[in-house]
Formats: structure tokens, sequence, C-alpha cells
């Protein structure tokens, strides 16, 4: 089956692993997708050509290029997936419901279309598997620079002349709230200022391509951001930093599976977090300037405790993995999530290959057991499919993993990447 723009196939794909086959060897890290879908909703900010380097091949990704390309930007790329995006003809300013529903950082077009032609009209993104995830931290900094927002029939009408600079502070850390705001913010009159902004590096790398292109940011990285707005930004060439939770995803896979691997091209200093519970857990970890070994040859984990809290604290998109190694882990570990109400639905799944979780409010915890057994599961949203997967590589048995559609939209080409480390896995379809 050929594959699609994004890397994806099909919806009814099941994953096969074969457990308890210690990973060795070593990968490549792909572009981070949770860079590449801002920068990418960012090119509508310039009537110049971009292009972006390093954009991984992800549904989410080719979801992205189909908005913009509905919209009337004419987008390009090769098989590298180096794109070409020239938003200098946007005739239609809007991100229907049939698009948004199937990804959720569409709303990313939100800010760039108000800034730069006063008019946008996208669906709201409504809730997903892992919480209700409202957008009103996004409308109501709009509504601060000046624009006029209309809530109804499920999308957002915004509109506004020029958008003006505006100081605002975010009630919760909100990583598109704060790209979306500091994307409006570079085509805004005078200065504007996001406090209690998120500092992922994902947020910086927006920050970089944006000020690549002639916009006049600093404080990237930090709680404060200040834009001072600028009539027009020029193209410009621009490579995606590596991806931070995919590096974490597989340094997970091979602490589980006791093996020994090197990521490379990726950037050691985005996942000190994840590093440190990984050498709690017992690791040995090496460093390259653009690569990370992890050895975890003959040792099983030592469970971990774990409080995921924005970046740079522990990342939620890693709690998931994390649980997977603390089911199979020596020892106790509880995992408090507290960012997302509703992201332990890899619990019910890995309980069923034989972990012993409790959920107990927003923590879980988890009784290492010495071996899981392999189990027919299925996968509910990004994270938690990553983690049933790695569950699968370490467990007794075959497990087959279904809807896995979910994990084509965050990591990019995943059993390939798996069977050059030495898995036994592969795609089952229909
Ligand atoms: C981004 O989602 C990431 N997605 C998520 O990654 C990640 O889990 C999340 O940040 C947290 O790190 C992309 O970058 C495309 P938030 P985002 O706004 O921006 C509440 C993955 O796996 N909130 O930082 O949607 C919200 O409900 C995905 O790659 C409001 O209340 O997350 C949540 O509780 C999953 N009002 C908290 O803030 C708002 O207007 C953090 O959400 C916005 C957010």
């Amino acid at each position: 089956m050929e594959r699609t723009a994004g890397g994806g196939l099909g919806l009814v794909d099941k994953l096969l692993i074969k457990g308890g086959i210690s990973l060795n060897g070593a990968i490549a890290v792909s572009g981070a997708k949770n860079a590449a879908l801002p920068i990418l909703a960012g090119t509508l900010l310039s009537a110049e050509p971009v292009v972006v380097r390093n954009v991984p091949q992800l549904k989410d990704v080719a979801t992205t290029i189909t908005l913009l390309q509905s919209m009337g930007v004419e987008v390009t790329f090769d098989d590298k997936l180096n794109v070409e995006a020239n938003a200098g003809n946007v005739v239609d300013r809007r991100a229907p419901y049939e698009l948004v529903k199937t990804m959720r950082a569409s709303i990313l077009v939100l800010g760039p279309l108000v800034a730069r032609f006063g008019e946008a009209d996208v669906s709201l993104p409504g809730g997903c598997a892992i919480g209700a995830r409202p957008v009103n931290l996004h409308v109501q900094g709009l509504e601060a620079m000046g624009a006029d927002i209309k809530v109804e029939n499920g999308y957002i009408h915004a509109r506004a002349d020029r958008l003006r600079g505006a100081h605002i502070v975010f009630d919760t850390v909100t990583v598109t709230g704060t790209e979306n705001l500091m994307m409006a913010a570079a085509l805004a009159e005078g200065e504007t200022i996001l406090e209690n902004a998120a500092r992922e590096p994902e947020v910086i790398d927006l920050a970089d391509f944006l000020s690549a292109m002639g916009a006049r940011i600093s404080g990237a990285g930090t709680s404060a951001i200040k834009i001072e707005g600028v009539r027009e930004l020029h193209g410009t060439d621009y490579t995606v930093l590596p991806d931070r939770i995919e590096t974490g995803t597989y340094l997970v896979a091979a602490a589980m599976t006791g093996g020994k691997i090197r990521l490379d091209r990726a950037a050691p200093d985005h996942l000190e977090a994840v590093i440190a519970k990984l050498q709690e857990a017992g690791a040995d970890i090496q460093f390259g300037d653009k690569s990370i070994e992890i050895d975890m040859r003959g040792k099983r984990p030592k469970a971990v405790d774990i409080r995921t809290t924005p970046y740079p604290g522990f990342p939620t998109d890693m709690q998931a993995q994390f649980c997977a190694m603390n089911a199979m882990a020596e020892g106790v570990g509880t995992i408090t999530e507290t960012i997302f109400e509703n992201r332990f639905q890899h619990v019910l799944e890995l309980q069923r290959m034989g972990a012993d979780i409790q959920i107990e409010g927003h923590t879980a915890v988890c009784r290492g057991v010495k071996k899981l057994t392999a189990a027919p599961v299925m996968a509910t949203d990004l994270r938690a499919s990553a983690g049933l997967v790695l569950a699968g590589l370490a467990a007794e048995g075959e497990t087959l993993v279904d809807r896995i559609y979910h994990v084509d939209r965050g990591y990019e080409r995943i059993e390939e990447k798996l069977r050059q480390l030495g898995a036994e896995i592969r795609r089952v379809v229909g």
C-alpha cells in the first residue's frame, strides 16, 4: 500500500509486535511535529515563498498542507519532505470543520489569518480523547489585540482592521496559544508582551522561524515573550528542530527491552527532565552534540515517580511511555498527570497486558510486573498508542495494536525505525 503525502497509511492498519527482543543499533530522529505544524501555519504570514526543511512525513503534516492548499497557498514538497509554501494568493480564510476535526492543531492558522488578512473563520477544534482542550485563551488574546470575535455554529469568526499590540497574561500555560498569539503579534501595530508563555523548544523554533522572516521577537523560551509588530514579513528558508518526544519514545523503548541504541540528529538538551528520569531508572546515557546513546543491556528498569508539568518540566507527551515502562519496572512508580484531564486511557489497555496499575484521581500507581503479556490492544490517542507499542516490544508473545492511525500522526515510519533497531514488528493492513 503506497504512502500518502503525510507518510500515513490506512485507517484500519494494525501493528503486530513480537516482544522480548532487546533493541540495538542507531536511527535518525525526524523533525519535530509540534514545531513543523506552527511553522507551516506561519507561512501564511508572508506573500513571499517560504521553504521549510526537515519536515516529518506524518499524517498531521499532510493535513496541514491540505488545509493550507484549501486556502489557496501553493504548497509543494520533495521526497525529502522539504516543503515550499507560497501564500501570495490566499483566497479562502476558512479552516473547515471537516479538516479541523481531524487535527486540532489547525487552530494555528487563526492568528496568522487575522494578522495578515484581518479575517478568519476557523472551526472550533472540539474536544479529543485526552480532554476538552478549549481554545478560550487563543480567542481572548486576539480580542485583547483588537479582534472582533464571534463564536457561533461551531466556528470562530474573527475580524480586525489591524491588530494592535497588547499585554497578555495567560491564565494557563498554553503551547499553541502562545504560538498563535506570537504569530498574530508579529504583524500587529506596536508591541505585544505574552506573560506566562509556554517555554517549549518548539515555541523557540517558531520564534526563530518568524525572526528569519523579519519578525522582531525577544524572550522566546522564557515565560515572557516580547514582539514588536512589523508591516510585513518576507520569505525564508528554515530547518525544523529534531523531535524531542520521538527521541524520548525510542529511549524508553531501549530501556524497556534492555537494549543499547543511539539516536542521531537529536537535540539532547531538550530532554533534560526525561533523561534524568531514565538515569533514575538505571539507564547509562552518553551524549554527542547531536546524539544520545542509552545502554540498558542486562538491566530491568527501576520504577520512577513522574509529575507532568509545562516545559522544562517532565513533558505530558512522554507520560504514557513512562507508564508503560513503570508497568514492567522493578518497584512501585506513581505518575501524576497535571496538564490534561483524561490522559490515562493507555492504562486500561496496559492492564489487559497484565499491568498492575491503579488510578487514583490524576495519579496512576504502577506496581511493576516482571513480564507484561501480549494481548490485542487498541490505541486511543497519539501518545497512548506509542505507550502500547513500547509495551508490545517488552511483552511476552505477539501483541496486536489496533487503530494505529493514531501512531502515524506523530511517528514517522515507526515500524521501519524499530525494525532498524532489531524489533520484529510489521504493519497488518485491514
Ligand atoms: C500542545 O497542545 C501539543 N500539540 C500537545 O502535543 C501537548 O500535549 C500540549 O501542547 C502540552 O504540552 C502541539 O503543539 C500541536 P496546551 P496544546 O494549549 O497547545 C488548557 C502531541 O501528543 N488550555 O498547552 O493544545 C488545555 O486544556 C500533542 O503531540 C485552556 O484551558 O496544549 C490543557 O489543559 C498532544 N485554554 C492545558 O491548557 C486554552 O485556550 C495545556 O494545553 C488553551 C489550553
